[in-house]
């Protein structure tokens, strides 16, 4: 194992790790009474003090199979020690990987056949805006660029990605995006306001249509959205949202990127999110559960029309990342398929998350600054307001959130806020008893913060 020798404390980790490291989100101040975690198992983690948790959050969305899983390591070591690496560049390829996107076209959407491998989510964003881009070139069309995401929307951070991400905050420190994205309100169903005589969803679905026309059809590439907004604070959208931008991008020529890059694999009851809706994406991208975490690992599938109109370019698709097609990678992917399979995942997802959504339900439920519970599958949220009458926030100064958060960690539940919304999405292994400990740490936190 790592130079973890016993003695060493959670606060001898954090002052070795402030003088060295720089942090996804790096924050001192945050960072200041951070976990040093060093063991997990199942749904949990132990932190360098031999504090356990319950890992809230599955990690960050991705630990679906839970940590401590032997055969995801075999399958990494073994693979290591065949061929750990070889390069996936045209001319060269490895059975791992023609495996693996043999297995994801059986998987996936019907008519999502070919697939491209990254490193992770962000990656398969800007792999996505670039597949659009020459999918529109190579059609005659070099002037459709550009790319419609949602605000609270969440696509990752390189400069394309971030561009493409709605959370705003995201934004300043790194000004200038990139040209040409454009953000359209998120369905949001507890604040969206939809005019009189339209339904919500139909509402906020149009509100696509409104830009494409703003903009000139004739200029948009693609639209991205998550099935399920998971970053911004697990939105479940309306049942006939989805319906509605599918036709909107038919009408407009728009490619429907899914960004399944949490809601892939099973994290809302089906193995792919649109297909509660039964809509199909032109692109979809996922990352995160593939490998369970295990290992950095995402990608696209992008569908029949567009790989034909790749296939017959006769040129080069300039667009390549060293570490795609991993082939320990995809080796730990195609393990972690049959997982999935065998433990049927997406069953596991909706059973236990409909049991934590009634359990949220009936402790928090009636809680006066509980403004809202939602959530689908094994991924839920709860939004605390001001005023559960009118729905008005409190201040972010109130610092209502971070402080929940906090009391939620020193009782053993560890997870995330967005802003005043707590967020649940554990690991798949999770059991009955370990959700009602997470409901029950939830429920004395806010009310330690709050009552
Ligand atoms: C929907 C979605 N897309 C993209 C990303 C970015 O993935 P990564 O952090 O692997 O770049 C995330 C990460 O949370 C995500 O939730």
């Amino acid at each position: 194992m790592v130079s973890c020798d016993q003695v060493t404390t959670n606060r001898e980790w954090l002052a070795r790790d402030r003088a060295h490291l720089i942090h996804p989100l790096h924050d001192e101040a945050l960072h200041a009474t951070g976990r040093v975690w060093v063991k997990g198992a199942g749904a949990l983690l132990t932190d360098a003090d031999g504090r356990e948790c319950i890992d809230g959050l599955a990690g960050l969305w991705n630990v679906t199979a839970g940590h401590g899983r032997t055969e995801l390591a075999d399958a990494m070591r073994d693979q290591a020690a065949h061929l750990a690496y070889s390069s996936g560049y045209s001319g060269s390829s490895n059975p791992m990987t023609i495996e693996l996107a043999e297995r994801l076209s059986a998987l996936c959407y019907p008519t999502i056949n070919h697939f491209f491998f990254t490193s992770g989510g962000g990656e398969a964003t800007d792999t996505s805006i670039k597949m659009s881009r020459a999918y529109w070139k190579l059609c005659g069309k070099p002037d459709k660029t550009k790319v419609i995401s949602r605000i609270e929307g969440y696509h990752g951070v390189t400069l394309a990605a971030m561009s493409a991400t709605g959370m705003s905050p995201y934004w300043p420190l790194f000004e200038p995006r990139v040209p040409g994205f454009i953000h359209i309100p998120s369905p949001y169903p507890y604040r969206y306001v939809a005019p009189e005589g339209v339904s919500q969803g139909l509402a906020a679905a149009n509100e696509l249509e409104t830009a494409i026309l703003r903009e000139g059809p004739e200029t948009v590439a693609m639209f991205i959205a998550e099935p399920i907004q998971g970053a911004g604070g697990v939105i479940v959208p309306q049942d006939d949202y989805f319906g509605r931008m599918r036709e909107i991008c038919d009408q407009y020529e728009v490619l429907l990127v899914a960004d399944e890059v949490i809601t892939g694999f099973g994290r809302t009851g089906t193995m792919f999110a649109l297909d509660h809706w039964k809509v199909e994406p032109d692109i979809v991208q996922f990352a995160k559960a593939i490998t369970s975490g295990y290992f950095p690992f995402g990608g696209i599938g992008i569908n029949d029309r567009i790989a034909t109109t790749l296939h017959d370019a006769g040129r080069t698709w300039m667009h390549a990342y060293t570490y795609s097609g991993h082939p320990v990678g995809c080796a730990v992917a195609l393990r972690m398929l049959r997982i999935i399979e065998d433990e049927n995942f997406p069953e596991q997802a909706a059973t236990k998350g409909q049991y934590l959504l009634g359990a949220l339900d009936a402790a928090l439920g009636d809680h006066p600054h509980v403004g809202n519970i939602r959530g689908k599958g094994l991924m839920c949220a709860v939004e605390l307001v001001k005023d559960k009458a009118t729905k008005e926030a409190f201040s972010p100064d109130d610092t209502v959130g971070p402080r929940v958060n906090k009391q939620a960690l020193e009782r053993g539940l560890f997870s995330r806020v967005k802003a005043d919304t707590y967020v649940l999405a554990p690991a798949f292994v999770i059991t009955n008893e370990q959700l009602d400990q997470t409901v029950e740490i939830l429920a004395d936190s806010i009310k330690a913060v709050l009552d």
